[in-house]
């Protein structure tokens, strides 16, 4: 077909792999009760007070969103001691960041991100043509070290892109490192502290991006309501920012883009308390006792502070992938990271982490 040429910078773009829904592998592989342990999502499910305000909300759906998510911002800016003006709305954390490239990437400008981690990053970056500049963490142990992305900073930078906990390492970065890092920040670079998995992590020493925003420091927090809220199929999520970096996010955003229903449901489920510490403690019991599963196969996951783990199998992960989908369990693959003999795996109920134990036996026992 005679097609305009597609802009340049998106030659470097390939599509988004998601993880297999459940529907597909069970239809493709006539399955039943097949098991995804690969996007990160609570397996504790949504707020029971979420649905019931969603089935409320059903009959109103011929009406057009709040556009500017007053009573979610304002909710959310209350409970972060914020002002609602430094909080912006996006159709899931994801569209935060293409509104940040939007917003500030110009073609050849530069970001930098470490490596692995979350792939969006470079996605955001490439839509604008802009370039990004990868630091490994530390070998073995997917530490953060910062001084290393901070000798990658320079004058075509302007975003720096840090997950804590990391995608799909489960590591953190540590607030004095953080703090340091900041005070030898030039001017004019914008951190971008994605923390979708923050609730999950239990280390003090964690830094929570939130209070650098308070602080006036040029930090964006990104949250998520797809994890720990258990909504991911809403796709709601949001970023904590300066109030001149929020207005700069607006200028970019579509009128309606957080659709009522993620709205009502966000509403109620931000304050469920209750929610927040059963999927809490699920996570909890669920990395002891897949810790335990995985030390009776001969493998160690990294140390995580985060709803799921990653692990070297030591065998090629896409044949695992493909063997262990055969016997009704879903997970990611390393490769897609740069890790080929890893394992991306989100903690499951126990029920799930059984099923997935004896297929990774199983499946070892194949492949070693
Ligand atoms: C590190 C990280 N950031 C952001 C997201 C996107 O979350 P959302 O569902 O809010 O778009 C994910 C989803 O997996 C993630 O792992």
């Amino acid at each position: 077909m005679d097609k305009p040429e597609i802009r340049s910078c998106l030659e470097l773009i390939k599509p988004y792999q998601p993880g297999k829904p459940v529907d597909e592998v069970e239809r493709e592989l006539g399955l039943k009760g097949v098991i995804k342990m690969a996007s990160n999502e609570n397996p504790a499910g949504p707020s029971s007070k979420a649905v019931e305000v969603m089935k409320r909300h059903a009959e109103k759906m011929h009406v057009y969103p709040d556009g500017n998510c007053y009573y979610l911002k304002r909710a959310t800016a209350e409970k972060l001691g914020v002002k609602p003006e430094q909080l912006v709305f996006g159709n899931g954390s994801d569209e935060l960041l293409s509104f940040l490239t939007l917003a500030y990437i110009n073609p050849g400008d530069e970001a930098v991100m470490v490596t692995p981690s979350f792939s969006e990053y470079v996605f955001a970056m490439r839509l604008m043509g802009g370039e990004i500049k990868k630091v490994p963490l530390e070998e073995d142990t997917f530490e953060y070290n910062l001084d290393n992305v901070l000798e990658q900073v320079n004058e075509k930078t302007k975003l720096i892109f840090l997950c804590s906990p990391n995608n799909p390492s489960g590591t953190v970065i540590k607030k004095g490192e953080l703090d340091r890092f900041l005070e030898k920040l030039p001017e004019k670079v914008l951190v971008v502290m994605d923390q979708a998995y923050l609730e999950f992590a239990t280390d003090p020493d964690h830094p929570d991006g939130v209070e650098y925003v308070k602080k006036g420091m040029p930090v964006v927090a990104l949250r998520t309501f797809s994890k720990i809220y258990g909504l991911a199929g809403l796709r709601i999520g949001y970023g904590v920012a300066p109030e001149e970096v929020a207005a700069d996010i607006n200028r970019v955003r579509e009128p309606f883009n957080v659709n009522a229903m993620a709205q009502a449901a966000a509403l109620e489920a931000l304050n469920d308390e209750e929610h927040l510490k059963k999927s809490r403690q699920l996570v909890n019991e669920s990395r002891k006792h897949l810790t335990e599963g995985f030390a009776g196969l001969g493998v160690k996951p990294v140390p995580d502070q985060a709803n799921f783990c990653f692990v070297d199998i030591k065998v090629d992960s896409r044949e695992a992938f493909q063997a262990l989908l055969k016997q009704g369990v879903i997970v990611r693959t390393g490769d897609i990271f740069g890790f080929p003999t890893y394992l991306r795996i989100t903690y499951g109920t126990i029920e799930q982490n059984n099923k997935l134990i004896e297929a990774l036996k199983n499946v070892l026992n194949e492949l070693q």
